[in-house]
Order: C-alpha cells, then structure tokens, then sequence
C-alpha cells in the first residue's frame, strides 16, 4: 500500500486522537534510565506535549545517564507534529572549533597521535543539546524551559543513587576522569576511587548550569558566565574553544529522509547522520528480495550483504552537508538499490574491499536514545550524545559539563579507522566549523495499522539494529520483542559480520561460512534500544526499553 492509502486509512483515527476531550491512546515514553522516563511524564502530566518531554527527558539523561549524553554534548531530535503532519528533524550535532584543521589529530610524519581525538578537551566540538532545548520549547513545545528544566535540576541538585552500569563506566573511564579535577570530584570518591553502587551523585554546578539555561535560554550556555568557564575549562584541558564558537553555534532544521518499505513509511536521519541514508539504502536494496520465502541463514545472508553495500556508501560519500555535496537521493533512489542487489549473491559473500588490520573495539552504550509519543500523537525519536563513555572525560570547572569526544566522529586521516572502526574520506574530514558524520538513526516506521519510535546508542552499529528493528516490526513483532532480539551486524570494512551469542543457530553459522562470509562472535551485547509502538486499530501503546540496559518504557 502505498504512504498516501496509509494516511487515508489512519487520518480518521488522527482527528479522533485530535478531538477535545478524548484521549484515544496513552502516551509513552522509553529512555535508558527510568528516572528520565519519569522526568518526561512528569512533564507530560504537567499539560506539556512530546516535545516538552524531549527536552525534560535530555536534560534529566544528561544529570543521571551522565556517561552518555549531556550539556556538552549533542544529538538529533526527529520530530512529528500531529496537528499539521509536519516532520522535522532538529539538527544539534556538535560543531568543530573555528581552529580545528584537517590534520589536527596526526603527528608531523602523518601518523594518527593515539587517543587525541578520543581522550581530553582536544577532542571536544562545540554542543548543540542546550542550544535544541531552547529550538524545542520554543518552536515545538508548550511549555516554558524554565518548567521542563524543573526536574533534570532537581535530580542534579539532590543527587541520585549510582547504578551499576554508571558504575561500571566509572571504573572503565577512572584514569581518564581521574586527569580532570572537576569530573574527578564528581564521579570518584576523595581518595580517587570509584564510589559503592547507592552512592548519591550530587551534581551542583551541573544544576546552576541547567538553571542557567532555563532561566536565559540558550544564551545561558552559550554566552557569558557558563560560556566563559567552559572555554576556561576547555583550554586549561588542552582544547581549542573560543567564546565566538560557542556564540556561533546554531541548531539546523534539516528535513527528514523518507522512504517506502512494504507498504511502510520509513522517515529518519538526514546528513550529517549517515543512519538514514544507510537505513533506506538496505532497506531498499532487500526490498527486491522475498526473506519469507528463503530459509534462516539465506534471509540474515542477504540482509548482511546489503549492510555491507549501505555502509560502503556512508563510507564513500557522507558527511555535513553544509560542507559536501551528496548524491543522496541517488543512494535512497530504489533503482540504484537494484543495482546493488544485482551484485548479490544468495550463496556466496561479496568481499569488501579489504583494508588490512581494522579492528572495532568494542562498543558500549555510551550515547543515549529515547521515544516519545504523546496523547495527541506527537512523536519524537531523539539519539543524543557526547561519543564514547564520559567524551573526552574531561569537565569544564564550575559548569558541571563534560566534554564530548564526538571530532573522533570525523575522519582524522583517509581510511583510518575510528572508534568504531568506521572509515571515511574527503567528505569527512575535519574543517572548522563543520559537523562531523554520524550513524544516529533516530526514526519513524508507519504502516496503515500502526507506527513505531525507534533508536539506540551503539556506534557504527545503531544503523544496523535499527534496520533489524525495522524489519522485525514489520514481521508482527511487539516492542518488548523488538528491543530484545539478537543483532547481528556488517560495516563493510571490516569484513565481516560480528554478532551477539544466540543471534545465529549453529545450522545459520555454518551456512553463512559455506557462503563465504567471515563470522566473529561478539564480546558481550551491544545497543539499549528504546521503542514505542502504536497499534491504530486498537489503540494500544507499548513501550519497551531494551534488556541490555536498565531503562524503563512508561505507558500511561
Ligand atoms: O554520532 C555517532 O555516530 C557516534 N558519536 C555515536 C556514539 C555511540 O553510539 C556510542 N555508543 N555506544
């Protein structure tokens, strides 16, 4: 069927959402922790709309899942507004400084210098998050920042008891937390240690900052005292902040991708994320093929493949597109996808074209994503971030902020992996002020019986959860299901597939082998997706925080 038939069939159910005094579904929410989840509803409750909540969410993910995102970091918000059918994504990706240069992270001989785009202030752009909450509030929201602030300055004032996962973040980050005094006397004990599961985390300098914001709006963050101690703090940590960038930085409106699957209408990231452009690349290249009529290993076989195919493009092509010029609606276009899927083989793996010795280490869940869908139907899918566990691991003094590390997201020289183990070229390299490329995919699934909320923090690999996801929904499955299947995944380089144990029967591991695809299993479990679905029919709203993590899905 297609979009337009979709909408036909669920636009009476919209007005009913719509009309005064009937509440036709529940609203929902799934974020990586559940004081958050509770942050969005409280604001909910408070007459707020999803895109409230968003920012009640964010600020309260930046107090308790500090590790992830934050002040300091940034992210994508994609936004549906249910009044008017309008879609929007808000662009809040971290900008490089003015004074970044292409070279910046390579040694005089052109060697990459271990960790500096990673570890400490050198490796921090500037952040977008506090500039969307104003654009939200503002623009989308009903309520004032100075409410949906309310509870994210609470929980930073009055502490919260450290969880197991923070916790063991901390440990795993202690030397790098321990090199910045501020962090330091945030997340370690007096004596440098990592502080008992309970513990309360108190975070006053974070609160002033948060009340800053609520009080002037973006301008709180990006101009005067807090802008100053974060340039401070930034240089005394070796970065390259100036005030002017932190003045400069704006959020962008950038129009979503859009793209049919199966009669679904996919909507997600566009560039400088690189997930909606991979996300409707293989969803289009696997579209030719019927996975229903072919046996297990046969189906996640030519799933692999068009992984493969999606993520060389993001490799080739993509980056900001304020900066580059991208044949995207050529690489989202259905006929160069049967172009792609000429290449395929159902019985045998296409070598990437290798490049020796690319190793991903292993992924986390650093970056955070959540799911909104309100009363009325607004809906938000927003992945925010500061890179990898605690960015930089560096916090600015007084201002209770982190650092991110997200100019490892760039591509400090050609073909050199990072983080993630992800290549790029010319279209990613580093310029000053420009955004670096992404694989959040924040995104909408909408069929003409329902629609799902989809995202998860993961790296290289949140573009292939997600397209697992996807696929998943569309077979029928439920949000509880959909957050806890096994992952498999294929970045083209390297080449191979990595997968989560039980994702693979033995039967599919030896067929995909005799294919010629080259298996690793994974080291532990990757993601925390969080998922809200809406079946139309009946009204019924589910919202599933992923077993990986220890978020909560609130339906009320
Ligand atoms: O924007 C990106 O693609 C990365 N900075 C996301 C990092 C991430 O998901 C870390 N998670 N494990």
């Amino acid at each position: 069927m297609s979009w337009l038939a979709a909408l036909a069939i669920i636009g009476p159910l919209a007005a009913y959402a719509d009309s005064p005094g009937v509440a036709a579904h529940k609203s929902a929410i799934a974020s990586a922790y559940p004081l958050a989840s509770q942050a969005g509803q409280e604001i909910l409750a408070q007459g707020g709309n999803a895109f409230d909540a968003a920012v009640a969410v964010s600020a309260a993910l930046a107090v308790v899942e500090p590790s992830s995102s934050g002040l300091g970091g940034g992210g994508f918000y994609l936004l549906h507004r249910q009044s008017d059918g309008f879609e929007t994504m808000v662009d809040a990706r971290e900008k490089a400084p003015g004074a970044a240069s292409r070279d910046m992270y390579l040694d005089k001989a052109g060697n990459p210098i271990p960790n500096a785009s990673t570890d400490g202030a050198l490796a921090a752009a500037i952040p977008g998050e506090p500039a969307a909450f104003e654009y939200l509030a503002l623009r989308f929201g009903k309520l004032p920042l100075k409410q949906s602030l309310q509870p994210a300055i609470r929980l930073a004032r009055n502490g919260f008891p450290l969880y197991a996962r923070l916790q063991g973040g901390i440990r795993f980050k202690r030397d790098l937390l321990l090199r910045s005094p501020a962090a330091a006397k945030v997340f370690l004990t007096g004596n440098g240690g990592v502080p008992e599961i309970g513990a309360i985390i108190k975070q006053p300098n974070l609160a002033a900052t948060l009340e800053a914001i609520a009080d002037q709006g973006a301008k709180g963050f990006y101009t005067g005292r807090v802008a100053q101690d974060l340039v401070a703090g930034a240089r005394a940590g070796g970065g390259i902040w100036t005030l002017a960038d932190l003045a400069a930085y704006k959020v962008v409106e950038r129009k979503p991708l859009a793209g049919e699957y199966r009669g679904a209408r996919i909507v997600s990231a566009p560039p400088p994320s690189s997930g909606g452009v991979a996300l409707l690349d293989a969803l289009n290249i696997l579209s030719g093929f019927d996975l229903h009529a072919v046996d297990s290993a046969t189906r996640k076989h030519l799933i692999i493949e068009a992984m493969r195919r999606a993520y060389r493009d993001r490799a080739l092509y993509l980056g900001d597109p304020d900066f580059v010029r991208m044949p995207i609606p050529l690489l989202i276009s259905p006929d160069y996808a049967a172009g792609q899927r000429a290449s395929i083989r159902p019985d045998r793996a296409m070598p990437s074209d290798l490049l020796p010795g690319i190793e991903p280490r292993a992924v986390g869940m650093q970056t955070t994503h959540f799911s909104v869908l309100d009363a009325r139907g607004n809906l938000v899918a927003a992945t925010i971030t500061i890179n990898l566990f605690f960015g930089c691991g560096y916090m600015a003094a007084n201002t209770g902020v982190l650092l991110n590390d997200e100019m490892d997201d760039f591509s400090i020289k050609a073909a050199t992996p990072n983080a993630f183990g992800l290549v790029g070229d010319e279209a990613n390299e580093i310029a000053p002020n420009k955004r670096p490329l992404s694989s959040m995919t924040p995104s909408f699934v909408r069929t003409s019986k329902g629609l799902m909320i989809i995202g998860t923090p993961g790296g290289s690999r949140i573009i292939s959860m997600v397209l697992l996801g996807t696929l998943d929904y569309l077979n029928g499955m439920s949000a509880a299901d959909i957050v806890k299947d096994p992952r498999y995944h294929h970045q083209y380089l390297p080449d191979e597939v990595e997968y989560e144990s039980g994702a693979l029967a033995e039967s599919e591991i030896s067929q995909l082998k005799e294919k010629g695809q080259t298996l690793k299993e994974g080291r532990g479990r990757w993601g925390n997706m969080q998922v809200v679905t809406w079946d139309f029919a009946s009204g019924k709203v589910e919202a599933a925080s992923d077993p990986r993590g220890e978020g909560a899905g609130l339906v009320y």
